[in-house]
């Protein structure tokens, strides 16, 4: 198979190259490098069957392929709130260049969703049959309501057009390759601990999320593609823990000595976050196998493998060099 990877230089997508390359396909990387890095990709330059393409998914491109995994967004806050117009482009634009892409070729086409289409929720766990509790002009609302509209698009280009469409709803992942400085929980209470700060809860640290290690995660939108079931599924890991619990297994797998502050929560930061995946299961056979002890140790040793240049001088602006 050729396959076409867009966000392919990120952190999800780079896991996912690896592990297409590996099954002997053909991967085309296609990448704007806003959060992605050549870094990422670069230990799959060895394969012949790799390519990286720099192209921005809000233009039309044409290739020749037979699958698209369409991953193309930033994913953290800081990163989509950067330029929250340019998130909608890219969610709602990338997604139409795609659709219509696969709908010439007739490639099997996957986007990835996420868990934020459910917002603040109101059922908990969340199950795919829920429609949500968006806020649709707030902060997060151009990737919340990006991403949702990439769901209808994908759906209307199925009833529409035929065009055969997955929609993976992705929950909270971590692990290697993750950006440091992308603000997010994990990355950011390992980095504070390892630079020697204190670590930063929002709010109470009562909310929770449930984190899914990167290899499952790739397992899982590998089998949904491969499956045929085009309504949104659930990928993600069930396994629910407070921040404020979290906070205290990374003090423990770090040994860092520092303290715990408090500051005030984002605007409209979801206060519980558990998947359903019961779809997963029965229908993909698919079930997380990382432990989070598992999973955090691999991810904490990744961090510390990272040169001192990167891990104590790249902030949360320094993104900000990226023209476009
Ligand atoms: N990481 C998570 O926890 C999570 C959760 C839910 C959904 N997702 C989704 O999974 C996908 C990958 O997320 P990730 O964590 O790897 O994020 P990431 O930021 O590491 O990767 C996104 C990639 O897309 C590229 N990109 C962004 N805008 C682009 C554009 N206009 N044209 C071409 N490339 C562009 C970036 O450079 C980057 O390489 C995203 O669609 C994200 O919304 C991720």
């Amino acid at each position: 198979m050729r396959i076409l990877v867009t966000g392919g230089a990120g952190f999800i997508g780079s896991h996912l190259c690896e592990r297409l390359l590996s099954e002997g396909n053909e991967v085309i990387c296609l990448d704007n490098f806003f959060t992605g890095r050549r870094q990422n990709v670069v230990g799959l330059q060895d394969y012949r069957s790799f390519e990286v393409v720099r192209h921005d998914v809000t233009e039309p491109i044409l290739l020749e392929v037979d699958q698209i995994y369409n991953l193309a967004c930033p994913a953290s806050p800081i990163h989509y709130q950067y330029n929250p117009v340019k998130t909608v482009k890219t969610n709602v634009m990338g997604a139409i260049n795609m659709l219509g892409l696969a709908k010439r070729v007739k490639a099997r086409i996957l986007q990835a969703s996420t868990s934020e289409v459910y917002g603040d929720p109101l059922m908990h766990p969340q199950q795919e049959s829920y429609w949500g509790n968006v806020n649709p002009i707030g902060i997060r609302s151009c990737y919340d309501e990006g991403k949702r509209l990439a769901e209808t698009l994908m759906m209307d280009y199925h009833r529409q057009n035929g065009v055969d469409t997955r929609i993976a709803r992705i929950f909270n992942t971590y692990g290697p390759r993750m950006l440091e400085n992308d603000g997010r929980v994990v990355s950011n209470f390992v980095v504070q601990s390892l630079r020697g700060k204190d670590m930063t809860i929002y709010g109470e640290g009562l909310q929770t999320r449930s984190f899914c290690y990167v290899d499952d995660l790739v397992e899982g939108i590998f089998r949904l593609l491969l499956s045929n079931y085009t309504l949104p599924m659930n990928i993600g890991n069930p396994g629910e823990i407070t921040i404020k619990e979290f906070a205290e297994e990374i003090i423990k797998l770090t040994g860092t000595t520092q303290k715990i502050i408090y500051q005030p929560l984002p605007k409209d930061d979801p206060k519980q976050r558990q998947p359903d995946i019961t779809k997963a299961k029965e229908i993909l056979k698919w079930d997380p196998k990382v432990s989070r002890a598992e999973g955090l140790k691999i991810t904490y040793d990744y961090f510390k493998s990272l040169p001192k240049e990167v891990l104590y001088h790249r902030d949360h602006k320094s993104f900000e060099g990226f023209i476009k």
